[in-house]
């Protein structure tokens, strides 16, 4: 397919300006992170594509000294094109490190770490239930208790975030939508997805107690529905899903009723919120971060994804609906997920500025140059 104009810009220009755009709106926060070092377990996946490359590319504008990024990955999910690109960047390390095993010794002392690593693919932490619970539990204990010896050391970390999720409110009651920080959630703990929203509530007690009973500066996240440039075309989420099939240029396959209802957050907007989270964030505290903006159904997502590419490549495919062959697709599955996010909003003046149609069609943008990625 052939995009039919040259506006707004391709994927590289789509990043570019993202950076920039992240970089700016940080200044505060990237500003305090200068000259330090950073790590970044699971740095690999969708939420590092940028997580790693904004501090590098605020690096590139000489704004302060560079913030010294280190990232540890097992490659569960591929190592994917992006961060081998990144290989020659004299601000970046890469480690091949499981986290479910101890630190490595010679780790050294970081100022910042985050906690990224865990398959956030329902479809492949159903297939690594296993390993999903060990990188959340005990994978998260192992780097609580590094925070912990460098506090001993005398060096204590100036951040610690944890990636939690809005899955952890499970299936919210009505009254509780949209979920404020304080819904205490309607889990299942033995359901297909409990691998993962369990496996993120036991981090969250960790941290809140290894911030309280050591004094140790860590911080929550909740992402709520992250999209964007990163999600790389293989990663079976929905958005992906539907990307795909447009480029293979057949009809969008959908396997819900299209009724439940997200609200997406472009990935630019989740990772300035991230990074404040990090820096700015009280100890012990957990954050929604996401949009308060409309909820979205699948089935408008797929008509807005089917309008944007007819408009933008000529796409002439349509919405189906499919069972899938997947029994458990859609088990436990939330049919709302919408936050509130005042405590991000009042307390570290995080707003999220891309509307959801912009957002999809950068996304989508961005697919257009990125149509390869490792299944898996
Ligand atoms: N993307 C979202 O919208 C979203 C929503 C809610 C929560 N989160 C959370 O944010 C974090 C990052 O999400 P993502 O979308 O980037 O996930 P992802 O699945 O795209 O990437 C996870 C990365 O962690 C690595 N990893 C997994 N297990 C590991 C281990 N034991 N040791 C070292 N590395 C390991 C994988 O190889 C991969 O690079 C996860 O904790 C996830 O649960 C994300």
């Amino acid at each position: 397919m052939t995009a039919s104009s040259a506006t707004p810009s391709t994927a590289t220009e789509i990043v570019a300006e993202d950076l920039e755009d992240i970089g700016r709106r940080l200044s505060v926060e990237f500003g305090r992170m200068a000259g330090k070092r950073l790590l970044i377990v699971g740095g690999a996946g969708f939420l590092g594509y940028y997580l790693v490359q904004a501090p590098l590319a605020w690096n590139r504008t000489g704004r302060g000294a560079p913030i010294e990024v280190t990232v540890y990955d097992n490659w569960i999910r591929g190592m994917p094109d992006w961060i081998k690109a990144l290989a020659d960047d004299p601000h970046l390390t890469l480690h091949t490190h499981d986290i479910t095993n101890p630190m490595p010794q010679d780790a050294g002392d970081f100022d910042y770490v985050i906690h990224a690593a865990s398959i956030a693919s329902p479809i492949f932490y159903r297939k690594y239930p296993i390993e999903t619970m060990d990188a959340n539990v005990n994978g998260l204990r192992y780097l609580l208790e590094y925070a912990l010896a460098q506090k001993k050391a005398g060096k204590p970390l100036s951040g610690f975030l944890f990636y939690s999720t809005s899955e952890i409110y499970g299936d919210p009651t009505p009254e509780n939508i949209p979920t404020p920080e304080t819904y205490r959630g309607n889990v299942s703990c033995t359901g297909p997805r409990a691998c993962y929203d369990e496996s993120k509530r036991y981090g969250e007690t960790l941290c809140v107690n290894f911030a309280e009973q050591h004094d140790l500066q860590i911080t929550i996240a909740r992402p709520f529905n992250n999209y964007g440039p990163g999600l790389k075309i293989t990663d079976r989420r929905v958005l992906p899903d539907f990307a795909r099939d447009v480029f293979a240029g057949r009809d969008i396959v959908m396997l819900s009723n299209g009724a439940p209802t997200r609200t997406f957050c472009y990935i630019a907007d989740a990772i300035v919120g991230y990074f404040k989270v990090l820096v700015i964030g009280r100890k012990g505290e957990s954050y929604n971060v996401g949009t308060d903006a409309a909820e979205v159904s699948m089935a408008q997502l797929a008509d807005e994804v089917v309008r944007i590419a007819s408009e933008r490549w000529g796409y002439a495919g349509r919405v189906v609906r499919q069972v899938s062959s997947d029994k458990n697709y859609l088990v436990d599955n939330p049919n709302r997920r919408c936050p509130v996010i005042t405590k991000a909003r009042t307390e570290l003046g995080y707003e999220p500025r891309v509307g959801f149609e912009d957002g999809l069609e950068r996304a989508l943008i961005w697919y257009s140059g990125n149509l390869e990625a490792e299944d898996a």
